[in-house]
């Protein structure tokens, strides 16, 4: 039995922290058969420094530092995770490049991560030490639980365990996009993921209902509390402009579960098979963005009532021309919409901040994620894996940003 983990352990013990069992490893990460142990508590000390990738300036490379100091926990539900991998996503090279999304400078980014879990609030949480899980790390305002460290803070509820048959490495890829998939589809369009035949999730609409408005942050309310009576149903379309990508191929797969029937926008040559084999009911190619309006109002008789886009605000813009103007479509913009709006279209942002502000919904995210991936109902990303640990992400957001690497998420391993 290999001691890959264990040795990191003890790393981790004489930088002392707080956990309460060791865990052994398989001879990879891909393979780990994970056992625990019961080892004694070591006090956590402000002395615990790890490596981390500071941002110092907006426009600037991230810079290792190899002295900051180890989150802590400071709220009841937290978890401390060793992180294993990273997931990167547009958003770890566009806040620097465009300055949004930074709270502070120094800062510390990073959306998604894997990792194990090394303490736990007590006995009654969800999560156990010695469990592998992913984390989307939404409350980037909390620069403890960004992903661009060693070790990081997490809730409990916004932790997902992975499956022991599941790739370590695969599952830092899927985090954010599955819940910016889920709070679209399940709380902006209001579709109750509860009635699944296969693999039942929530229904998100219900759970917000028995929500306190106020406990809500303001921005989002209206987003969350919006009319159920609106939610597709069963057979009604739905088009996903930018279905090639990550985000889009997570939805792509929730909306067919929920039988709807899917139109994605997309490279066809490139993308097409993936596409085919997840689920679409119709490709239209995004190259000929007049073609592709026509081509879908004329498959949808002009009656489209749902669509999504993950590109911009241009082409939220076209998909805007596709959807029936009778005051009952709706259009989601994940990177942006129209500046114009037609009253005869409701408009939507997905309300990410939900998933870490509110425990139920949160957690019940992650049930439902959790029992995707045991029963293998969701296909995971395809991923390409970037060497050189923290120090490589910069090269490897660099290739992100080349859009060379398409249809497949870049993940960073720490486990080397
Ligand atoms: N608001 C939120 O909370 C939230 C959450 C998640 C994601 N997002 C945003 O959603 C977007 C997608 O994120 P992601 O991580 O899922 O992306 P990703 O996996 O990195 O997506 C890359 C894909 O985008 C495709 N693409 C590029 N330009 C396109 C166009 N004009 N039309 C159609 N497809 C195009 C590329 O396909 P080709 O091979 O055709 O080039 C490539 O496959 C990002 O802007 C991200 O910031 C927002």
């Amino acid at each position: 039995m290999s001691t890959t983990t264990c040795v990191q352990l003890d790393e981790l013990q004489k930088k002392p922290t707080s956990f309460h069992r060791c865990i052994f490893s398989g001879p990879s990460l891909n393979s780990t058969a994970i056992k625990e142990e019961k080892t004694s508590l070591v006090s956590q000390t402000e002395d615990a420094r790890q490596s981390v990738l500071l941002l110092k300036g907006v426009r600037e490379q991230y810079t290792l530092v190899n002295d900051h100091t180890i989150p802590a926990i400071l709220n009841p539900g937290e978890i401390l995770v060793k992180v294993l991998a990273i997931g990167l996503n547009p958003i770890d090279w566009k806040a620097p490049a465009f300055n949004f999304g930074i709270p502070s400078l120094p800062w510390i980014n990073g959306r998604d991560l894997a990792g194990l879990v090394l303490q736990v609030p007590g006995e009654n949480s969800r999560v156990r030490v010695g469990d592998i899980v992913l984390v989307p790390s939404t409350d980037y305002r909390d620069i403890r639980k960004a992903a661009f460290q060693e070790y990081a803070i997490a809730t409990d509820f916004n932790a997902a365990r992975i499956p022991s048959s599941t790739s370590i490495h695969a599952s830092a890829s899927l985090g954010v996009a599955f819940v910016a998939s889920v709070l679209a589809l399940g709380v902006s369009f209001g579709l109750d993921f509860s009635v699944l035949s296969k693999s039942p999730g929530p229904n998100l609409p219900q759970i917000i209902s028995q929500l306190d408005r106020n406990d809500i942050p303001a921005d989002i309310q209206d987003e969350c509390f919006a009319s159920e009576s609106e939610r597709p149903q069963r057979g009604d379309w739905v088009a996903i402009w930018g279905a090639s990508t990550t985000t889009g191929l997570v939805t792509l797969q929730l909306a067919k579960l929920a039988g709807l029937r899917v139109i994605c926008v997309a490279d066809v040559a490139r993308h097409g098979a993936k596409l085919l084999e997840s689920g679409a009911d119709l490709l239209v190619d995004r190259h000929d963005t007049e073609r592709a309006v026509e081509i879908i109002r004329g498959v949808t008789g002009g009656k489209l009532r749902y669509a999504i886009d993950i590109v911009g605000k241009d082409t939220a813009a076209l998909l805007e021309k596709t959807l029936d103007p009778s005051g009952h479509s709706h259009l989601l913009g994940l990177t942006g919409l129209p500046k114009e709006r037609n009253p005869g279209i409701r408009y939507h942002t997905v309300p990410i901040k939900l998933f870490h502000t509110a425990p139920t919904v949160g957690e019940s995210m992650v049930r439902w994620l959790e029992d995707l991936l045991e029963s293998k109902t969701l296909t995971l990303p395809e991923i390409v894996r970037a060497e050189g640990g923290l120090e490589g992400i910069n090269a490897a957001l660099d290739l992100l940003r080349s859009g060379s690497v398409s249809g497949k998420r870049i993940v960073v391993g720490l486990d080397s």
